[in-house]
């Protein structure tokens, strides 16, 4: 073995920002598998170690560093052109969902990794958390039988739906990309990951229900700095509230978290925007319905105004049923009518003393033990794929892995066309 296939991965990170940081923090928890020899960045740079920086992607693939992989971690609108550039030098991606903003561009970059032979795999980082892989595995158990349908909920939490439905980077499809490729692709992905097969057709309906000019109260503010205290103070959507409140869900999406930094998003950011004067246009509620292949149906209701950021899921199947609420799986098995619930805190057993019931399930899934990154330990265990492709990987497996994260984007921009034309039936090609 050669000294490279020996040492760490080096990489480069274009996009600094939660992604960005959130992939590079494995560098420094695992120093002797990853290293990261540059970033770009015009704001946020130098909160990533690295021996040099660059204030735009551009410049850095430009000076063409000394690196086998690029995480690309930059907003949606710029996946595309940097993804083909990096491409093009010869860099495997680490690329952040979704791929690109159109079928077109994503086609087109799989295209051309294919071509090359360079990995693109993408931020589906819920497929490498044990929770969703053991769903996969008690699944391809056969225990249960056949899946015959999946009721899924991903439920934004109200606090997320006003940072990234309204006024962040997300709210207008137009600067970023449709929300349901944004926020739902991880979900297309495990339902075509679960199911084995291919979406045959989709339909779609949502909407804006809340954050709309005309639910402004009167004498709001364009921003909440500037509105009056009798009508911020009992405001749920105060930005004031929602990222200097001690109870904020929100300050781990910034890098400088201390007070002076955080009313700065607030004086000076679109997150200290009044939520009904936003340029936001994508929908706080949506509902998808899908066929696949065999006859499985699916359906996915994407909801803004929840207590909760969770997913919850209930299968299906034709000998049984898996109910999900984000951490605790609760599995019935009808001839017997017995009942198991595994736990997925940090106490948790996994399946491991199901395996008697659950034949393979317990080897099949990855047990990814790792708890240390954010996504359930998904985004440290997503890095870790990667790089072991890149190291040991067969040709046919970098190309299958590339291929994988189609899937989940042609239904989304099918569920996406639907919502635009009144809810159609789209069949995927
Ligand atoms: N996999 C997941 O679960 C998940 C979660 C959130 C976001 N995302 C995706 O990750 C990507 C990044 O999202 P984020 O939340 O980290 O956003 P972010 O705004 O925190 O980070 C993006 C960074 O890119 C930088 N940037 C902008 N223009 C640049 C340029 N020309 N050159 C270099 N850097 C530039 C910005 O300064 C910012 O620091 C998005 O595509 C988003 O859709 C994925």
């Amino acid at each position: 073995m050669d000294e490279k296939a020996r040492g760490p991965v080096k990489a480069i990170v274009l996009g600094a920002g939660y992604r960005g940081r959130a992939y590079a923090a494995y560098a420094t928890a695992h120093p002797d598998r990853l290293e990261i020899v540059g970033v770009a960045d015009p704001e946020q740079a130098s909160t990533i170690m690295s021996p040099r920086y660059w204030g735009d992607w551009r410049e850095c693939l430009l000076a063409r560093p000394d690196a086998d992989l690029v995480f690309i971690t930059l907003p949606d609108a710029l996946h595309h052109q940097a993804a083909i550039t990096a491409l093009d030098m010869g860099y495997n991606l680490l690329l952040e969902k979704p791929l690109a903003t159109t079928e077109a561009q994503c086609r087109e970059i799989i295209d051309m990794a294919n071509a090359k032979g360079l990995l693109v795999i993408t931020g589906h980082v819920l497929r490498h958390t044990r929770y969703f892989a053991h769903i996969k595995a008690i699944i391809d158990s056969g225990t249960l039988g056949e899946v015959v349908s999946i009721a899924h909920q991903e439920s934004a939490g109200y606090f997320k739906a006003a940072h990234s439905l309204c006024r962040g980077n997300w709210a207008n499809a137009a600067k970023s990309s449709p929300i349901i490729l944004q926020k739902c692709s991880h979900d297309f992905d495990l339902f075509a990951w679960w199911l084995g097969r291919r979406c045959r057709r989709v339909s779609s309906f949502g909407s804006i229900s809340l954050f709309r000019k005309e639910n402004r109260p009167d004498g709001a503010a364009e921003r909440c700095e500037d509105c009056p205290g009798s009508i911020e103070q009992g405001c749920i959507w105060s930005a004031r509230r929602m990222y200097l409140g001690e109870d904020s869900k929100l300050g781990y999406m910034f890098a400088d978290t201390s007070r002076e930094a955080m009313e700065r998003v607030v004086r000076e950011t679109d997150f200290g925007r009044c939520v009904y004067a936003c340029d936001n246009d994508v929908p706080d509620h949506q509902v998808v319905s899908m066929e696949f292949e065999g006859g499985a149906t699916v359906s996915l209701v994407m909801a803004g105004f929840t207590e909760h950021n969770v997913r919850s899921t209930r299968i299906s199947c034709t000998r049984g049923e898996i109910v999900g609420d984000g951490s605790t799986l609760h599995i019935c098995r009808f001839v017997d009518n017995k009942t198991w619930d595994i736990s997925h805190d940090a106490t948790g057993a996994g399946l491991s003393p199901l395996a008697a019931q659950f034949p393979g399930a317990a080897n099949s899934a990855p047990e990814p033990s790792s708890n240390e990154s954010r996504h359930g330990g998904g985004d440290f265990n997503l890095v870790t794929e990667a790089l072991h492709l890149m190291k040991n990987g067969s040709r046919d497996a970098i190309k299958a892995v590339t291929e994988q994260s189609l899937e989940s984007h042609l239904i989304a921009f099918a569920a996406e066309e639907s919502r635009l034309n009144g809810g159609k039936v789209v069949e995927l090609k």
